[in-house]
């Protein structure tokens, strides 16, 4: 967190007009409304705050918990919080209905604490249907803010609590980076850190560019920057975010490339592994590769979202790429990087994908034997263009083919997940294991998990771990002598 006197705040002024300053007075004016509710309620006022969708919303939150907390909010999971934030995300369709669903719960709640206060912010609240429909159906929530303000989130309570009427500010588009605000880490020893914001490829089935904005990327020495302050505060895992990280750096006035970013962050001492997400095929250099083959900190992990495997499909969404494209760019990665875990999202039932438009996917999973997969199903969504394509697949033909995707996935990963079976390798651990006390979990530099005996002081240690046991999604160990 960043070490700010908040005391030493002139608050009787106007606000300043720069940020970051002009949030820092506000979190400032926040924290004495706060600090007064909380004495007349005789207690501390608690925060309770629920992330949907990526990594990039996961960051997002930690920002936001990181302002609250400045504010005086302790964030609890708890059934009756005072200030409840949904971080939403758009993406699929299930991904909306899920927040309608809550809302419904939240009123009731609300009618039983009057101070409660409710936030709707992130990717579902740049729709301008979904806001329409919040401010006429659903009255009782206090504040919407979008993703290109989330840096405003102490403003933008200081009018909820002054104004005595809902606040709803949603931002078409922005280039603006605010820097140095607070966030509060929901790891010590891991973080996410943003490389790059909103996206430009525009894949026609696709909302996160209308909801995230134009391309946008960090100057490198902000980046490394914030990494060498997250290690002088003992984190030593990061994970690079964009949504596109191989175009890192090109509207920059000084052009870097990802793989140079890369060269520079490798060099932070202290640091212990580098990963980063996402990366599109496109856009995935040689010097990338050179990069990643040489290192000893970027983790041996790569997600290169394939979508389709039919070439005819791929130019339809827009891609850029072509089934032959990415078998040969994942067979060199694996060439080159031969204990690599290759992960990859597909989408099935995308408009107009054929029987053999299909085969071609599995074609590609079969040759590729992805070490995992995330597969899902296509969702329509509103203002994209496929939305508006023809030959929208019936569901019955699409449940056929996600299962039939769905076991052969499995079925390789499985394949794939005993190969590393009685070998050793370093693990960071995580988290004392949810269902037995007894055992701690960690990740591998692959990204897989592994279970084995220790206990809370191992937590962000690396550890040297032996598999004996493959067990689908995760693997049994036995720690090393340290
Ligand atoms: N920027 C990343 C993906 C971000 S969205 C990339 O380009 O790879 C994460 C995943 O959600 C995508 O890879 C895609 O597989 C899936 N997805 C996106 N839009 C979707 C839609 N309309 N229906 C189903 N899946 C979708
Ligand atoms: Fe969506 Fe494509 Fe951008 Fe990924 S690269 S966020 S799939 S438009
Ligand atoms: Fe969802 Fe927004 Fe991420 S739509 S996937 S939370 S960028």
């Amino acid at each position: 967190m960043n070490e700010i006197n908040l005391d030493l705040i002139d608050t009787t002024g106007e606000p300043p007009v720069t940020e970051p300053e002009r949030q820092y007075y506000y979190i400032a004016k926040c924290r004495e409304l706060i600090s007064r509710k909380s004495k007349e309620l005789g207690r501390p006022l608690y925060s309770c705050t629920t992330t949907f969708g990526c990594q990039m919303n996961a960051r997002d939150s930690e920002k936001l918990i990181g302002i609250l907390e400045q504010i005086g909010y302790i964030e609890k999971e708890t059934k009756n919080p005072d200030f409840v934030l949904y971080n939403t995300c758009t993406v699929r369709e299930n991904a909306n209905l899920k927040v309608y669903g809550h809302l419904g719960f939240l009123k009731k709640q609300k009618e039983k604490n009057e101070h409660m206060m409710i936030a709707l912010c992130g990717c579902m609240m740049q729709e301008e249907t979904v806001v329409e429909k919040i401010r006429s159906s659903y009255k009782f929530v206090d504040l919407v803010f979008g993703t290109h303000n989330i840096y405003k989130l102490a403003e933008l309570i200081y009018d909820r609590l002054t104004l005595d009427k809902p606040v709803i500010e949603i931002l078409k588009d922005t280039d603006n980076i605010v820097e140095e605000l607070p966030s509060e880490r929901k790891y010590s020893f891991k973080s996410g850190v943003n490389i790059m914001f909103g996206c430009n490829n525009f894949c026609s089935y696709c909302i996160v560019p209308y909801v995230r904005g134009r391309e946008r990327s960090r100057k490198p020495e902000d980046i490394v920057n914030e990494i060498q302050k997250l290690v002088n505060d003992g984190v030593s895992e990061i994970m690079l975010l964009g949504q596109n990280v191989n175009s890192y750096g090109k509207n920059l006035e000084e052009e870097i490339t990802f793989a140079e970013l890369l060269r520079r962050v490798e060099k932070i001492e202290g640091l212990k592994r580098i990963r980063f997400m996402t990366s599109h095929p496109k856009d995935l250099s040689d010097d990338l590769i050179e990069v990643m083959k040489n290192s000893k900190k970027i983790c041996r992990q790569l997600h290169l979202p394939l979508q389709s495997g039919s070439s005819r499909i791929l130019k339809i969404m827009n891609r850029h790429y072509d089934k032959e494209k990415y078998i040969n760019l994942a067979e060199k990665i694996r060439r080159e990087i031969p204990d690599i875990s290759l992960s990859t999202d597909i989408i099935v039932g995308f408009p107009g994908e054929t029987e053999e438009d299909f085969k071609d996917t599995l074609d590609v999973v079969n040759r590729i034997r992805f070490d995992s997969a995330y597969t899902f199903i296509y969702s329509k969504r509103t203002g994209t263009p496929a939305a508006k394509m023809d030959d929208q697949i019936p569901k019955d033909v699409i449940k056929d083919r996600f299962d039939r995707l769905l076991a052969t996935v499995h079925e390789i990963s499985n394949e794939q997940t005993l190969k590393h079976v009685g070998n050793t390798y370093e693990v960071l651990v995580e988290e004392i294991n949810e269902h037995n006390n007894e055992l701690v979990t960690g990740r591998m530099s692959n990204g897989s998990l592994v279970h084995f005996k220790g206990c809370k002081d191992l937590i962000g240690k690396i550890v040297n771990v032996k598999l004996d046991e493959a067990k689908g999604f995760y693997y049994l160990g036995t720690m090393e002598e340290i």
